[in-house]
This record gives structure tokens, sequence and C-alpha cells, in this order.
């Protein structure tokens, strides 16, 4: 039986980086991971970085590739009714966001997890936390047929919306919230210049569209989708005639075709699981909630739980204190309900609904166009699209 501090289920961006910071103050971790290292790094997620998330990832030593790779932003445009309507994020909120793809970022973390010697199992199958509401909590996994324990003080349940963490707490000790959307969203990424140096958001009567990027040659665009839709029933031909029929004509213009390397559709949905701590077991990222990506808050507000679940471990043995650990589920779910409200606001504004009424239709129109008139409004979406105070 092998003995670590903090045993980690996940490394996605949430396990790896609690590995990371816990690894830097001493504590020892072991990362668990059902999938190789080549398939977590293959997958193709979101990639705008609140100003918190980029200053965690500096002050933890990450910020190299980041700084040189990074596309720093200090506004996004709106584009409706054929108008495009620029919202300066900066002046408003005195802060920046960051285009710095999520694999970039899982890349950066792998590389300081091998650099550090930390352990981490990947394609280890059937891990199954233990005693976490007792006092000496184990995780159990098969490596190569062999089946392993790690004693523990603490478990970190890291693994996504559909991992064993949240599935291994009793139903009676959780409490979920969930709204899912009547609809997708389509994504490809192809090796041409974006549209405008910046965001652009759009609301048409054909549905939502998003025009982002990885690098200053490298695009990201999103469609709204019906649900059913398969990514067959869409040619690069059809994608792109699409955007552009969603966009404002100024933005049109400017958009360079190409062939996309990538095109996935993915679901919509809002879901928060409550409490975050049973026992000995935290839950962390998108094992405890899941935002629709139109606020951009997936992957920061997996990084802002491990901002509060490190500190609280890192103070259960540096301070001897378990303030931190106590009130690890109240901070992260205040910061979290906040950032599950903006995205579903954003995707309420900005999508068409196919149940939507003419009432409904209205007050999307009148949201709107309160937003592009009113500073106060600005200042509102601004503040929450860069990042919440911690
Ligand atoms: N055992 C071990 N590992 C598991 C298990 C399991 N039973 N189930 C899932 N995993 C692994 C997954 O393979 C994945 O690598 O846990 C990891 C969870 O990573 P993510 O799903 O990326 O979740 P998280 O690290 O919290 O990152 C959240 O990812 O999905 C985006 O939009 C989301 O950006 C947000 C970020
Ligand atoms: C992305 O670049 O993939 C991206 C950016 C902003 C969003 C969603 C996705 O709101």
């Amino acid at each position: 039986m092998k003995r670590v501090q903090v045993a980690i289920i996940g490394a996605g961006p949430s396990g790896l980086l609690l590995g990371h910071i816990l690894d830097r103050a001493g504590i020892e971790t072991i990362i668990l991971e059902n999938r190789s290292a080549d398939y977590v790094l293959a997958r193709v997620r979101a990639g705008l970085l609140e100003q918190g998330t980029t200053d965690l990832l500096r002050e933890t030593g990450l910020g190299q590739r980041l700084d040189r790779d990074g596309l720093v932003h200090h506004g996004l445009s709106l584009a409706f009714d054929g108008e495009l309507h620029r919202i300066d994020l900066t002046a408003s909120s005195g802060k920046t966001v960051t285009i710095y793809g999520q694999t970039e970022v899982t890349h950066d973390l792998m590389d300081a997890r091998a650099a550090s010697g930390a352990p981490t199992i990947y394609e280890a199958q059937n891990v199954t936390p233990h005693n976490f509401d007792g006092a000496s909590p184990r995780v159990t996994y098969v490596k190569d047929g062999v089946t392993h324990e790690i004693a523990c003080d603490f478990i970190a349940g890291c693994d996504g919306f559909h991992g064993v963490s949240r599935q291994s707490v009793p139903q009676a000790a959780l409490t979920t919230y969930e709204r899912v959307y009547p609809f997708g969203w389509l994504g490809i990424l192809a090796e041409v210049p974006p549209a405008d140096h910046e965001l652009v958001y759009a609301n048409s009567p054909r549905g939502f569209a998003l025009c982002t990027m990885r690098s200053n040659t490298r695009s990201r665009y999103y469609v709204q989708c019906p649900i059913g839709d398969k990514v067959e029933d869409w040619s690069d031909q059809r994608f792109w005639d699409e955007v552009r029929r969603r966009v404002d004509p100024q933005t049109a213009e400017k958009i360079t075709t190409g062939p996309s390397f990538e095109k996935s559709i993915a679901p919509l949905r809002s879901f928060v699981a409550e409490p975050l701590r049973f026992g000995r077991l935290f839950l962390v990222g998108d094992a405890a909630h899941i935002v629709p990506p139109t606020g951009a808050k997936g992957l920061n507000l997996a990084v802002s739980d491990v901002r509060y679940l490190s500190e609280g471990i890192i103070g259960h043995y540096a301070e001897k204190s378990d303030d931190g650990l106590d009130r690890y589920s109240d901070r992260a779910l205040n910061r979290i309900w906040k950032a599950v409200r903006f995205s579903w606001w954003m995707t309420t504004m900005l999508h068409r609904f196919p149940d939507a009424t003419p009432f409904d239709q209205k007050i999307q129109e009148a949201d709107l166009a309160y937003l592009v008139a009113s500073q106060a409004a600005m200042t509102s979406l601004s503040e929450n699209y860069v990042g919440l105070p911690h």
C-alpha cells in the first residue's frame, strides 16, 4: 500500500493544477487518470482565460509559454441587427482576458508534473475512492491487471462530469441543479487568420455564432445548431456560409475561410452539485459544475476551485488549520453560482430558443439594446467576463 497526503483523481486541468500547486508546497500527491496522456492532450476545449487564471498560472511558474503565445484582449464585440458593438472590458473593469488554448494549459501542466517527478498514473482503470467519510481514506485502481491501493489524508475528485468521484457520494448527501439547453454548439478549428483581433459574439435570427481564435493564424468558430445534428450534416462550406449569415456584414467581409482540421458538436448545460465536500473527499471543476461555454467560464471555474482547495490543504499541513478546508465548499460555490448565472444570462441573451414566444424575443432584443446603450450594463458584463474577485 502506497501512502501519499493527497490522492487526486483525474489529470485534466483541475487535477494537474492542484497537483502542481501542492507539489510546490512540498505536499505529496499522486494523480490517477483512466486515459492516456495523449488522449487527455488531444481533447479540444475552450481557450479564454480570466485575469485571475493567468495570474495564478504565472504565480506558480507556468507563465513562460502563456506570456509568449497568449493573446491578451481588452475587449469583445457583440453583433446583432446587422451591427457590431464593442465592449471595452479593460476600460470597464481594469482587467484583461487572454486567449490561450486549454490544450496548451494542459501541456504546460503535464510538462511541469513530469519535471517535478511527482507520480501520475495514466490508464489507471477502475479508480475507486473508499472510506472518505472516515479518518483513513484510500483509493484503489487497476494498472496492467494489478490492483493497487493508495492510503491518503484527502481525496480530490478532479475527474470531470462523468467521473467516479461524484458518483461515489451517497445520493442523499448530494443536491444537484441542472438546466439543459435545447441546442448545441458546432465548433471548428482552421488554419486561417481570425476575422477580428477580438472575439465576436453574434445573435441572429438564424441563431448564435462566435468568432474566436487560438493564434493569429489559427481560428476557432462556433455556430448554434439543433440538438440532434451530426457533424456529418455540416460540410465546411455549409458551416462558413452559416457563420457569414449570422454575423454583421462588416465581420462577414473579414472572414477568411479554409478547410477545418477539427469539427465537433457539444451539448449545452448548466449543472451544479452541492456541497463540494464529503468528509475527506472534495469535488473540483467539472466533477462539481458544468456551464455552457457562452461565458467562457468552464476552465476558469475549475482553476478557481483549485485556488480555494489548495489554500485549504496547504493551511491544513502548514498552519495546522482546517479553516480553509471547512470553508472550501461555501467559498467555491459562492463564486460558482455567480459564474453559472452569468453563463446562463449570456446563453439566454445570445441564442435563439426553438420554443421562444414573441414576448421572449422582445425581451431578448431589449436586453441587447439596453446592454450596448448602458455603461452600467457593459461594466456588469465586463467584470463578470474578466472574472469576479476570489
Ligand atoms: N478515473 C480516473 N480518471 C477519470 C475518471 C475515472 N473514473 N473519469 C474521468 N477521468 C479523467 C478524465 O479522463 C479527464 O482527463 O478526469 C479528467 C477530468 O478532466 P476534465 O473533464 O477536463 O475536468 P476538469 O479538470 O475539471 O477541467 C474542467 O475542462 O471540460 C473542460 O470546460 C471544462 O474547461 C473546463 C475544464
Ligand atoms: C474559445 O476560444 O474556444 C471560446 C472563447 C469564448 C467562449 C467560448 C469559447 O465564450
